[in-house]
């Protein structure tokens, strides 16, 4: 019996290390706190916000000189920055991780790295580390941290592309410079690494290279030592954990069980004081919840200015949506994908265990939701964050068939929320639906 006993200790004590040393979990179960997290925002922040213009794009596509764009890093000055101010209203807007820019193409760092000799520390009017302060922000709030990387380095000497019309050389011309190159974009991610443990990284512009020109697998290998779990986001060459569509919504499911849309809030992922295109704080909700609806996670995108300070509109578009995700957050977190449109016009989503269903509903609805071939009784329908218990009719039923009706969820008017009214609708099982053609009644 003792033996016994000392055996099982051993055990739990051997388990206990395990997860203590970082323990090399499933895809599903890395990807869980992911998939759970709905809500990223993403932040674009560096030289370009000074002049108001493209995110290295815009010397990249000749509309300024690279000289002049240079000249912005004296405009960099993070005066105004305020890490933890950041980090709060990221939270209290209801994301549960966050994705900064640690350096764009145009090779910018936002940390004190010893790779590539440009950075805000030495090349900027901050003279400062300005990523790490946001990293322990972040990880104060208790939110995920991810660190966007350009794998282009569009200002470096030693990297293949400069312009949209000038390339500086081909890697099987001169090898060297290419593997001067690998050093230092290598040795920077290792410095991130180290420095952050990331929870993910979020790679772009693998489009310039091949898989074996980035040497792909072994930075893979490389991040992964650091910390088993860390996620990968889609551009790196086939290495990474999930999709990145961009700016478009999709209007079909996605196949891919991990994706995420990432998205400006006006038209600009860096400050741009001329683009006052903004979406409406309902329009973000409206494709918040088709986002959600469909499985997976909006990164939600704001650019703070040279100085730090937050953009005005940015900030009341993060509490609009924070309002707004903190009344309705049990049909948000941790839930799964909906039911598909046929049977309810608009986005849904279920609990894990498929036995509640929320209903997303913009507008009045005319007084009625519609739910069509749901198989299911519902014991119970609320209001989401206002309790409100609501009555529903069946309608269409026959007894002959499998065909089980409409129900119409009665809706008033007084218990609209004014972006999106949220219905949970309590099912007597899991979630059944009829999917087959109507059947012709041989009997009656
Ligand atoms: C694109 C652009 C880049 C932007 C990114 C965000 O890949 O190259 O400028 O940062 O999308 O998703």
């Amino acid at each position: 019996m003792k033996k016994l006993f000392s055996l099982l200790m051993m055990v739990v004590v051997a388990q206990a290390s395990a997860q203590m040393e970082g323990e090399v979990l499933s895809t599903t179960e890395k990807m869980q706190w992911f998939k759970d997290a709905k809500l990223g925002i993403f932040v674009h922040w560096g030289l370009y916000a000074v002049n108001g213009i493209d995110e290295s794009w815009s010397f990249y596509n000749g509309y300024i000189s690279h000289e002049n764009y240079l000249k912005q890093t004296k405009g960099f000055t993070a005066k105004n920055y305020d890490p933890e101010r950041w980090a709060k209203l990221i939270r209290e807007s209801g994301a549960k991780y966050s994705v900064i820019t640690s350096k764009h193409h145009d090779g910018f760092a936002l940390w004190d790295t010893k790779y590539g000799g440009f950075n805000a520390v030495t090349n900027s009017a901050a003279k400062k580390d300005v990523l790490s302060p946001f990293v322990k922000a972040l990880r104060k709030q208790g939110l995920k941290v991810g660190i966007y990387y350009s794998l282009p380095d569009w200002s470096y000497d030693d990297y293949t592309n400069f312009t949209r019309d000038s390339i500086r050389y081909k890697i099987s011309e001169e090898p060297k410079r290419w593997q001067n190159f690998l050093k230092v974009y290598q040795g920077q991610l290792k410095e991130l690494s180290k420095k952050y443990s990331p929870d993910l990284y979020w790679f772009d512009g693998d489009w310039e290279h091949n898989a074996e020109e980035w040497e792909a697998t072994k930075v893979k290998r490389m991040l992964l030592a650091q910390n088993p779990n860390a996620i990968l986001n889609s551009r790196f060459r086939g290495q990474g954990d999930y999709e990145t569509p961009e700016q478009g919504m999709p209007i079909t499911r996605p196949q891919s069980p991990y994706w995420e849309l990432c998205m400006t809030m006006n038209n600009s992922w860096g400050y741009q004081k001329n683009d006052h295109d903004y979406k409406t704080t309902d329009q973000i909700i409206g494709i918040f919840a088709d986002v959600i609806g469909n499985g997976g996670n909006l990164l939600l995108d704001i650019g703070p200015k040279g100085d730090g300070t937050l953009p005005e509109e940015q900030v009341e578009i993060l509490k609009g949506l924070g309002e707004w995700t903190q009344k309705h957050k049990e049909a948000i977190y941790g839930t799964i994908a909906g039911i598909p449109q046929e049977h309810f016009y608009g986005p849904s989503t279920l609990s894990k265990n498929r036995k509640m269903l929320y209903l997303f509903v913009k507008g009045d609805a005319n007084g009625e939701v519609v739910l069509r071939g749901l198989k299911n009784n519902i014991n119970r329908i609320w209001v989401v964050g206002e309790g409100t218990k609501l009555a529903h009719q069946v309608v269409g039923k026959v007894y002959w068939s499998q065909y089980p009706g409409i129900k119409y969820i009665k809706l008033p008017k007084h218990v609209l929320d004014k972006h999106m009214t949220v219905l949970a609708v309590l099912l007597d099982g899991t979630v059944d639906l009829y999917r087959e053609d109507g059947s012709v009644i041989e009997s009656n």
